[in-house]
């Protein structure tokens, strides 16, 4: 997830794309750059690593810029570690171009296969850098730059919010979108599109969203939309936006970590792209190509990551048929680990700074054993110094509390687990189908239900916000989530609250269970669901309260709140699961005043032990 924002109008142009920068740093801040055209001829790219100030540092050097028309990039990196040959603006190789990108070309390595045999060089990782260079071959070959922008889209796959500026028309931008948000903002004489509408909330409110496959050309007092299949002319309206700056950073979402929540179906087809093939039936994580299919596989993480990796730990046995522990990461670190010389060590960790993590990963490898991190943030310690690092793709997480890094965190633990079964022929041909497809399908499976979610959520929460002390329960894979419940729920709202493997309650929890100690039941429609009925009937024979998440199918009646959530296919019921309890605590702390995004006594990032 990086941020955008091009700018053509009557004002000096990069100061007006610096603050635009600003406001989208929340996407992405390990690089960030700007380009200009000066004089009318003169296309200027200006980048540096690291935060924006590191940028405006850069600039302060030339203060004299007195171009109208340009654009910015602020990075979050995907591809090509976060240094400045790999920040954007990116040019075309013979320099007539610049170009900004959000979002990742699923075939970039095809097309720069055939550019370096036509002659073309590149200085940067960057899937970006190919695109640029791709519209440079394609206006070769057309007989304006519009139809080479549109030729070159239509050859990359993938997602991308793109800009691009041109020496050959100095005054006007071209951007389109795929997958990636892009919004057109119309001033008096100016025009923009970003990102995201902070970018440029400053100067205008009437904008136009973009849709898949559209594609925008402006200049100071025009603009014009257009099909990028056809470049057909789209009419649109245009609409007029009310917040205000502080709730447009958040998309019009009270807190970031509620904004993340409804970031997640868009997580999911992020995390996908590229990784499965188009006839479905393909799992590509090249990042894994090196290792051999471990004897055993040790996943180590901390919190929310810990979580995953239990719930991962299932689709490992029962897919790959690969022995799986799953370990805290401060506990292993000071444990006599046995490790054999064919086991593979996997640390998950959102940030990738996480003290004890990074500790279990270096002592691994001091003991010779393979380290792969799974990681959202490229260019962390961690990504740095395991032997492999497979990138989640989430974009930043604000909200202190995570929840789409634990949903990215699953879909590519679900995409490992099919890779290492395929590649050993251990998987039944329907279940590799049936996994794919249904990965596939629930990016619009999601977007569906979140508003129900969130509604029947609100209602719990006012009915349970009293509550002093919390279960959640479950089994098989709901175990994990029934864990990721209870650490969502305490330190979002502060209530005590603890996740139990369902059946384990009555060898002690039980007695804790009165009609003031309620309990979140995860029931799903699977061969477990007789058991878990089982354990709900043992707590609600103690008064205890109880809130089953379930399925229509289990025809469960006799609880106190039925949450009956929408079916898809074996443990991919846990991705409307997550959102569900992800949901009740945020709806929870939300009602009893708490400070969501930064609950007390916590970090985003814990680099102490
Ligand atoms: C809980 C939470 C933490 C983190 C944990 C590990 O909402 O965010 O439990 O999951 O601190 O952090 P990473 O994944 O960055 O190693």
């Amino acid at each position: 997830m990086c941020g955008i924002i091009a700018y053509t109008g009557h004002r000096p142009a990069v100061p007006v794309v610096i603050e635009g920068l600003r406001r989208l740093e929340y996407r992405g801040y390990d690089s960030a750059g700007v380009s200009f055209i000066q004089n009318n001829e003169l296309l200027n790219v200006v980048r540096a690593a690291g935060k924006l100030n590191a940028l405006e540092q850069k600039l302060s050097n030339s203060p004299n810029i007195l171009a109208t028309v340009g654009m910015g990039h602020t990075r979050w990196a995907t591809h090509g570690i976060p240094v400045e040959r790999n920040a954007h603006p990116h040019k075309s190789f013979d320099g007539s171009l610049s170009i900004i990108h959000n979002g990742i070309i699923e075939n970039f390595q095809e097309l720069k296969n055939d550019l370096l045999a036509k002659g073309y060089k590149f200085y940067s990782d960057t899937d970006t850098e190919v695109l640029v260079n791709l519209i440079s071959e394609e206006r070769k070959n057309t007989t304006n730059l519009m139809q080479a922008f549109a030729n070159a889209l239509n050859k990359a796959h993938g997602a991308y919010a793109v800009a691009l500026m041109s020496k050959e028309e100095p005054d006007s931008i071209l951007a389109a979108r795929m997958h990636a948000p892009l919004i057109l903002g119309l001033g008096v004489g100016e025009n923009f599109v970003a990102s995201d509408v902070p970018a440029f909330l400053n100067y205008t409110r009437d904008v136009v969203f973009l849709d898949d496959g559209e594609l925008v050309k402006i200049t100071a007092n025009s603009w014009e939309l257009r099909s990028i299949t056809d470049l057909g002319l789209i009419e649109k309206k245009v609409q007029r936006i009310n917040w205000d700056m502080q709730a447009a950073s958040k998309g019009g979402f009270k807190h970031f970590m509620l904004k993340e929540i409804f970031e997640q179906p868009k997580v999911i087809s992020d995390c996908l792209v590229g990784r499965i093939d188009k006839g479905k039936s393909e799992v590509k994580l090249p990042e894994l190509n090196e290792f051999p299919t471990p004897e055993r596989l040790h996943i180590v993480a901390c919190g929310t990551s810990y979580n995953a990796g239990l719930w991962g730990q299932h689709l490992f046995e029962s897919w790959a048929k690969i022995p799986v522990t799953v370990e805290i990461a401060s506990e292993f670190r000071y444990r006599d680990v046995i490790l054999n010389k064919n086991d593979l060590v996997l640390v998950i960790s959102q940030s990738g700074e996480t003290a004890d993590t990074l500790a279990c990963l270096r002592l691994v490898k001091s003991k010779g054993i393979p380290v792969v991190a799974l990681t959202n943030v490229v260019g962390s310690s961690i990504a740095r110094e395991a032997n492999a690092s497979i990138y989640t793709q989430a974009g930043p997480e604000i909200s202190v509390a995570s929840t789409k890094a634990m949903t990215s965190q699953m879909i590519l633990l679900s995409l490992m687990a099919l890779y290492f079964a395929k590649r050993q022929n251990n998987l039944d041909k329907d279940i590799l189908k049936n996994a794919l497809e249904g990965l596939s399908s629930l990016e619009p499976e999601l977007n569906k239900v979140l508003p129900k979610l969130r509604e029947k959520a609100q209602e719990l929460a006012l009915l349970y916000s009293g509550a002093r002390s919390f279960f959640f329960l479950g089994r098989g894979v709901c175990y994990p989530l029934a864990e990721e419940g209870a650490l969502k729920l305490k330190e979002l709202s502060y209530i005590h609250a603890e996740g139990y493997a369902a059946g384990e309650m009555k060898h002690g929890p039980i007695a804790l269970i009165d009609q003031d100690f309620p309990t979140f039941a995860l029931a799903f429609n699977d061969s477990l669901f007789p058991k878990v009925k089982s354990n709900i009937e043992e707590v609600q024979a103690r008064q205890g309260k109880v809130i089953a998440l379930t399925h229509e199918k289990t025809s469960l009646t006799t609880v106190d709140n039925l949450w009956i959530i929408p079916e898809v296919w074996g443990v991919l019921n846990s991705f409307i699961a997550l959102p569900a309890l992800q949901l009740f605590s945020y709806e929870v702390a939300d009602y009893l005043g708490k400070d969501v995004d930064q609950p007390r006594n916590l970090a985003k990032s814990v680099t102490v032990e």
